[in-house]
């Protein structure tokens, strides 16, 4: 007969079993196990085909909160944590350092044939608040969003944790409200600059004469915006409407059918898009202030030198100065 000590034990570990199945997560794609001791995570993972992820049961409504495993999250951490912060390093800092050799071997581009002292209108109000509306929400969407991604590695190591973790608050919620102004920034720019943005067979021309950068005192013919900058324009159409998507997305989570795993997939877009955004501006932002004499009043108080606007954008200036000839006009340049 059984001694009373080892009838117990059955029965601890009896009743021990009838626990641990009754809470078995359900597992509807695998046929074995997954509480038993030599399951391992790895295989729980490695036996998950693609898709598939290990669910539980919940009682509450929200049904999303019973996935216990789904293994796409792996990769998504691993890019965001490995290869976001390699492919951002590499863009970012490749377009600062090529700035810094171009700046280097070019020099500031200057107006060939000096300030005449006489301006001419380049940019009204409307113009101006919609660029600075635009350009000034983007600098603190790209400073909060690049301190998400590369924050931890780069802020918080040099000012700890609570000015970290303040500055990643306040930060976020920036992040979050400025992508409205940002929006409309986007919309309006659209709507006022589309029509002097449509290619055409100049611009061809512009590109060969590689926009005069390179050739002192040769000029290519412009309209209101050359070449260089019609790309700049589309680029932030199109980066700025992929930014809005892929944002509102994640403004409001779950508002697809496809729960976490279309989060993950908008989370990348969104920094990827990012990362050549943040890269093509600051090309931008160089050559309209410090990379070339008299670019920045255009945007500043609007007039520019009639001279570098002869040099930049000839047609432009011809078309200005007709229609300030007709009696309808009103002066564009004071010469
Ligand atoms: C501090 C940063 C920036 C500076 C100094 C700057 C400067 C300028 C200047 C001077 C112009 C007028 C060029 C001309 O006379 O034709 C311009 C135009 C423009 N800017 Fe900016 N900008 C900055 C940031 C931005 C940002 C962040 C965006 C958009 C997200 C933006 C979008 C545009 C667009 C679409 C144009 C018209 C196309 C062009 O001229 O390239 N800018 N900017």
């Amino acid at each position: 007969m059984s001694s009373p000590s080892s009838f117990l034990k059955v029965a601890f570990a009896t009743l021990a079993l009838v626990f641990a199945l009754a809470a078995t997560p359900a597992c509807a794609q695998n046929n074995f196990n997954p509480t038993a001791q030599s399951v391992k995570e790895d295989q729980l993972l490695k036996a998950l085909k693609d898709g598939d992820r290990l669910t539980g049961r919940v009682s509450i409504p929200d049904q999303r909160a019973a996935s216990l495993i789904q293994p796409e999250g792996r990769e998504w951490r691993v890019f965001h944590q490995d290869k976001l912060p390699l492919i951002g390093g590499v863009v970012i800092l490749g377009m600062l350092l090529g700035l810094v050799l171009f700046y280097l071997v070019r020099g500031r581009v200057m107006i060939d044939s000096g300030p005449s002292g006489v301006t001419i209108t380049r940019f009204a109000t409307l113009d101006r608040f919609t660029h600075w509306l635009t350009a000034g929400c983007f600098i603190i969407l790209a400073l909060s969003g690049l301190n998400l991604s590369f924050g931890r590695m780069v802020i918080l190591p040099v000012f700890g944790p609570e000015a970290f973790s303040t500055l990643a608050g306040y930060g976020k919620l920036a992040h979050n409200f400025l992508s409205f102004p940002f929006m409309l920034g986007i919309a309006l720019m659209f709507l006022i600059w589309v029509r002097d943005n449509i290619p055409e067979k100049l611009d061809l021309d512009w590109i060969k004469a590689g926009g005069g950068l390179f050739s002192k005192g040769k000029h290519p013919a412009a309209k209101r915006f050359n070449a260089g900058q019609k790309v700049v324009f589309w680029i932030v159409f199109f980066g700025g409407l992929a930014m809005s998507v892929s944002g509102w997305f994640l403004l409001f989570p779950y508002m697809s059918e496809g729960g976490v795993s279309s989060l993950q997939i908008w989370t990348t877009v969104h920094a990827l898009i990012a990362v050549g955004f943040v890269a093509a501006m600051l090309a931008h932002a160089y050559i309209g202030s410090v990379g070339m004499e008299g670019a920045f009043d255009a945007m500043g108080s609007g007039e520019v030198d009639l001279n570098w606007a002869r040099e930049h954008h000839s047609l432009w200036v011809a078309e200005e100065q007709a229609k300030a000839k007709t009696p309808a006009a009103h002066p564009v340049a004071a010469e």
